[in-house]
């Protein structure tokens, strides 16, 4: 069929199945680029493995250090006639180059918050590697069924206390509003985003793997944070999502008891402002991005979640490094976008934005070319007018 985008607000209904096997080949060759990463990881689990940080961490593994890894997603098969979703397409693309290179990769595709999914890929490392030494945690939900209790937990993006106004975009048309968050009106809303995007799911997931004995001596594992800028902080780190970010945060101390007796270790690395499927639904974070890519491609320091992945595991976690940690006990991987100068000059453009001048001052174009990159499109060399399988299946996966 001809698949070409079909857009509704932040999402993207369809996906291309050559542009996205387009876009996991463009990563697989920087990681390459880069050269080995010396005593990396060698068995890796990711969950939340088919797109954006987790993707970019399971090609990493896999590339840097020739890593036999494990995916765990939430995706939807292609079927004749219905393209399947982007991250199905980018974990067949990358199983199939995986599998030509040699290297091992299978996948698991269902509710990861789920004991059935557990239990399954406890299984699955049982059989095929016996234990992993590198577990990363990349999931961004917005619902959360409880394995334990069967509450359905949604998480919200409010801010706490008083209501937030800001400038938001719609990056598609490229005009500037002012967007009114009202506040959480009860505690139930907090608890509901720290049940989803709070640190509960990684403990269960390591406490289980543990118990199964499936971790090995000296295992890592790695959940991912965001602070960002104060402009955003009623809306992120000092709204819902924040609230649920400092509990996975703060779930760090009870992993690292957890994991003492096998000499492992966790942690929580704070990465870049990227766009991704998830942080593309967030208010005001688009419009910061478009600025954040200007004001970095300018200085030369722009990076990718590919980039940040790949820096993340040569320079922070392996090569012999021990990381350095900030006050609060996280890696920091987010030092570049943080950066005095650059969060200046993020400002004074944020400060003087209108629909009329946005084109000019922002990336905007960067931001829309890496959205639609999510989902395989804006590929100079695909022909998005030519008709392509939609159906194409993931190796390990039986369809
Ligand atoms: P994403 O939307 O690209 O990826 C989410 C992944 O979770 C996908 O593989 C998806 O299939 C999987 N998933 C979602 N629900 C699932 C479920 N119930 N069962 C199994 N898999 C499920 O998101 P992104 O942006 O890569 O986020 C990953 C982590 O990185 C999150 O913790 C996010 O807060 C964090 N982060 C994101 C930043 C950004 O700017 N995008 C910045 C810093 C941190």
């Amino acid at each position: 069929m001809i698949i070409q985008p079909r857009v509704r607000g932040f999402i993207c209904l369809t996906s291309h199945p050559e542009g996205t096997a387009q876009h996991i080949k463009n990563q697989i060759d920087y990681v390459k680029s880069q050269g080995e990463i010396s005593n990396g990881p060698k068995k890796v689990l990711v969950i939340g493995a088919s797109t954006g940080f987790g993707l970019a961490s399971r090609i990493t593994a896999a590339y840097g250090s020739g890593a036999a890894t494990i995916g765990v997603f939430f995706e939807k098969p292609a079927a004749p006639g219905k393209p399947g979703t982007a991250g199905w397409y980018n974990t067949a693309a990358f199983e199939k180059e995986a599998h030509a290179a040699g290297l091992y990769a299978k996948s698991i595709n269902g509710d990861a918050f789920s004991d059935d999914i557990k239990q399954q890929t406890i299984d699955l490392i049982k059989a095929d590697l016996g234990q992993v030494d590198l577990v990363i945690y990349s999931l961004a939900s917005p619902r959360r069924t409880h394995p334990k209790t069967g509450v359905a937990h949604a998480s919200v993006l409010k801010p706490i206390g008083q209501s937030f106004t800001n400038k938001t975009v719609d990056f598609h048309t490229g005009v500037i509003s002012d967007i009114s968050i009202q506040p959480v009106e009860n505690e139930e809303d907090i608890e509901n985003t720290i049940a989803v995007m709070g640190g509960e799911d990684w403990k269960f997931w390591i406490e289980e793997l543990k118990e199964a004995g499936v971790l090995a001596e000296g295992v890592k594992t790695v959940a991912y944070s965001y602070i960002g800028p104060e402009l955003t902080y009623p809306i992120y780190r000092n709204g819902t999502i924040g609230k649920a970010k400092d509990d996975l945060e703060d779930t760090v101390t009870v992993l690292n008891d957890m994991l003492q007796d096998l000499n492992g270790i966790s942690y929580v690395s704070v990465n870049k402002a990227l766009v991704t499927q998830s942080s593309s639904a967030i208010p005001v974070v688009p419009l910061y991005i478009s600025f954040l890519y200007k004001v970095m491609k300018e200085k030369g320091i722009h990076e990718g979640t590919i980039e940040q992945m790949q820096r993340l595991f040569a320079e922070k976690l392996y090569n012999n490094n021990t990381p350095t940690l900030d006050e609060k006990g996280r890696i920091r991987v987010d030092d570049l976008e943080m950066r005095a100068d650059v969060q200046a000059e993020v400002d004074a453009l944020w400060q003087k934005a209108t629909t009329e001048n946005l084109e000019e001052i922002s990336d905007i174009k960067g931001y829309r070319d890496d959205f639609f990159n999510l989902f395989g499109f804006n590929f100079d060399n695909i022909n998005y007018d030519a008709d392509t399988n939609e159906v194409v299946n993931i190796p390990s996966i039986k369809s």
